[in-house]
């Protein structure tokens, strides 16, 4: 028995590898560098569908921006859902979609949390939600839905760098929970439903709020290293660094520096957080590394994330929303290879239980 299965190989793809020794990302035979730096969502969609559904255009950006006008259709239900949290109300309304395994369902999956997303926080708001403008790119849309106002300068192409730097990672739980629903062959809107709700524990997707939180606590680079040592001193973990599979740096933090650092110098009131960020980074990198010469211990995707999307406009309580945007992705293309793999998952169990008595 292996609990929480570390240790055991569930699947066959050829969708992604982690490669946690070297810090590797490899999405369908491409490296994340190259992928996150060139590659849009919607490039990065077709490359994980590429195989998996035989009337896939060559081009995505059109057919995704018109599954995000059919989607919007159904975001009026907003309304019935106040007081959920952001993901709640967008798995709500992805409910509603219909169920089925053709590229029409795959694509308004691909668009639903994009423009649910969008549409309840400016519900939240009290703001009219805003149409999807299908001419647009994926992440020029998401924002201009999101804020109701086009995109600022770099801000579309730091979210889709982030859509692409999430798109898949392995056999990760939300990942796995597709996969198994997607084996009894319930439909890929049911599969994406697995998706969101293993991804919104806080285990899983809900690290980056936090990260804010400590950026925000230590305010300027010179209190960045007393800030850390005495969070230390009282037992707590630095957040956005450490990962249960990469030993040496994830390589989806450089790729969202990359980014960070591309849109700071466009935003003159951005690059104060980014030289908060990269102080306490590399505060954090040296203390964690006196502390434990014998753990590598170091940036992880969170770190990044959480300044990129704050960067962008998103509050923090969306930011697992905003992943699932990028994730969706890779719930659909795994969860075809899953049936087209054609095996029902059912490990078992021990049962630990009393046993019945004789009569
Ligand atoms: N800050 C300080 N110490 C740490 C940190 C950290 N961020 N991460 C691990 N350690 C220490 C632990 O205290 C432990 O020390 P000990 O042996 O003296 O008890 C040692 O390193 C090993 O810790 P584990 O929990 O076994 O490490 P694991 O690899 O399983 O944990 C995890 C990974 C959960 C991500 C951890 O590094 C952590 O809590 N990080 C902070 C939270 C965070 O950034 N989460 C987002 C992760 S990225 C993602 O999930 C997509």
């Amino acid at each position: 028995m292996s609990e929480g299965l570390d240790d055991v190989v569930a699947a066959r793809t050829v969708l992604s590898e982690v490669d946690g020794a070297a810090g590797r990302l490899v999405i369908r035979g491409r490296s994340l560098d190259d992928l996150a730096s060139r590659a849009s969502f919607e490039d990065i969609a077709h490359l994980l569908f590429d195989g998996f559904f035989d009337d896939l255009p060559r081009d995505l950006q059109r057919p995704l921006g018109e599954a995000r006008a059919s989607v919007f259709a159904h975001a009026a239900a907003v309304g019935e859902l106040s007081g959920l949290d952001p993901v709640e109300a967008m798995r709500a309304l992805t409910a509603r979609l219909r169920d089925g395994d053709d590229l029409a369902t795959a694509l308004r999956l691909l668009a639903a949390p994009a423009v649910f997303i969008a549409t309840v926080l400016r519900a939240r708001a009290g703001e009219a939600p805003v149409a999807p403008d299908p001419s647009l790119s994926h992440a020029a849309d998401i924002l201009r839905m999101t804020h109701g106002r086009p995109a600022g300068p770099g801000q579309a192409e730091a979210l889709d760098a982030y859509l692409v730097t999430v798109c898949d990672h392995g056999l990760n739980a939300s990942t796995f929970a597709a996969r198994v629903i997607a084996s009894t062959h319930a439909g890929l809107t049911s599969a994406v439903l697995g998706g969101i709700s293993a991804l919104k524990g806080p285990l899983h997707g809900g690290a980056p709020g936090p990260v804010l939180e400590m950026l925000r606590g230590i305010g300027e680079p010179a209190n960045a290293r007393p800030w850390l040592e005495a969070a230390l001193a009282r037992g707590e973990r630095l957040m956005g660094f450490g990962h249960r599979i990469y030993r040496v740096r994830d390589p989806r933090a450089d790729a969202l520096k990359a980014a960070v650092r591309r849109l700071g110098a466009l935003q003159p009131d951005a690059s104060g957080r980014v030289a908060l960020a990269e102080a306490v980074e590399a505060a954090a990198l040296a203390i964690l590394k006196d502390r434990k010469p014998d753990r590598p211990l170091e940036t992880n995707v969170e770190f990044y994330t959480a300044l990129l999307l704050e960067a962008v406009g998103f509050p923090a309580d969306a930011f697992t929303g905003v992943f699932a945007m990028g994730r969706v992705a890779g719930w659909i293309a795994h969860a075809r290879e899953q049936v087209a793999q054609g095996r029902l998952i059912r490990p078992q169990s021990v049962y630990v239980g009393p046993q019945p008595k004789a009569a």
